[in-house]
């Protein structure tokens, strides 16, 4: 009897738009799933620094190379934000780590795409970036709280990330012929992965009708990648860059793009484990964390003595 007054007492919550907060009563599979949802966030933070870690040392000047620097140092910030949010609901940290170490837990798909060239810092900022925004700005409404107000900070730096990006493609649009032929290129292969980002259609997305019910999404994916079609394409086409989709083309009646079918087998193959980088990113964080062990023991020892002092 407890628990349905208690539900009932939340569901009335959400529906009036109050935040839910740590210590409130709060379903166990409302908890779970945002644990799930959280927790991949922040590994896709931490795992999206990768792609762009890989340009450091080959950026094409100093201003590209100190964007670049502070853009993966803000993906590392927003991965903290995460998984201290995360924590809020009892998950420790490192069990969230270990799930990502051991392929439990998935990241967005994108980040399993390599970065060939120079353009694809471009496409990482202004399609990954920008989508990342869309769908992060829908999540400033989540229902609670820590995420809720993680997402207002993200979202501000994830514009940054989006402008610095389109800037890169700008500039090679308005380079020599190659450049602008080596920004085409990056878009064939950015455009449809990121579209995908934003997950899977219809039944495909199993936790969206429970998520929208309780305002964990504020959006569903259709309508989150309808957004982002809609934002990108005339930034592609002021450009002068084709998006590779024959069937694109403006409803006027609609409002909006119409769009080829998504290659969801690709899609689901990718969120497998088997994208071309996958297992590559995977390691790289494992690695990371087992190199980093020597920070965490200073730390931890740092705060022990200072808790002695204190004491
Ligand atoms: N990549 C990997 N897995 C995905 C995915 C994607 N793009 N889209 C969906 N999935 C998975 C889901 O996790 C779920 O699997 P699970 O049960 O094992 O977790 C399954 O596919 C079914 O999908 P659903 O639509 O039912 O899942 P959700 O309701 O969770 O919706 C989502 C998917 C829209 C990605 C949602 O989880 C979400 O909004 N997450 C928060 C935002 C986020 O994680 N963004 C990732 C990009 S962050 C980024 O790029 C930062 C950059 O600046 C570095």
């Amino acid at each position: 009897m407890e628990d349905i007054k208690n539900l009932e007492h939340f569901q009335a919550k959400i529906d009036r738009g109050d935040k839910i907060e740590p210590n409130d009563w709060m379903p166990d599979a409302y908890r779970k799933s945002l644990v799930r949802m959280m927790s991949q966030h922040a590994h896709s933070e931490i795992v999206g620094m990768l792609p762009e870690g890989n340009w450091l040392t080959r950026a094409p000047s100093l201003r590209r190379k100190m964007i670049a620097m502070a853009k993966i140092q803000d993906e590392a910030g927003h991965g903290l934000y995460l998984y201290s949010a995360a924590e809020t609901l009892g998950t420790p940290r490192e069990e969230l780590l270990h799930a990502l170490h051991t392929g439990k837990a998935k990241y967005s798909s994108i980040f399993n795409y390599p970065t060939l060239t120079w353009a694809d810092m471009g496409m990482v900022g202004w399609l990954v970036d920008g989508a990342a925004m869309v769908n992060q700005v829908s999540l400033i409404g989540t229902s609670y709280g820590p995420y809720s107000r993680a997402m207002v900070r993200i979202c501000k730096e994830e514009a940054f990330h989006n402008r610095q990006g389109y800037e890169i493609v700008a500039t090679l649009c308005d380079g020599t012929p190659e450049q602008k032929e080596m920004a085409q290129e990056a878009l064939n292969r950015w455009w449809w992965p990121s579209l995908m980002m934003f997950g899977p259609k219809g039944e495909a997305s199993v936790h969206s009708e429970q998520s929208l019910k309780w305002k964990i999404k504020t959006e569903d994916n259709e309508s989150l990648r309808q957004s982002f079609i809609d934002m990108t394409v005339p930034q592609a086409e002021a450009r002068g860059l084709k998006i590779p989709d024959d069937n694109l083309k403006w409803n006027e009646e609609e409002n909006r793009y119409e769009y080829s079918e998504i290659q969801w087998d690709e899609f689901f193959n990718v969120i497998k484990g088997n994208g071309v980088m996958n297992s590559k990113r995977v390691a790289a964080r494992k690695d990371a964390h087992d190199n980093g062990a020597w920070v965490r023991d200073a730390a931890e020892a740092y705060a022990k003595k200072q808790a002695q002092k204190v004491a």
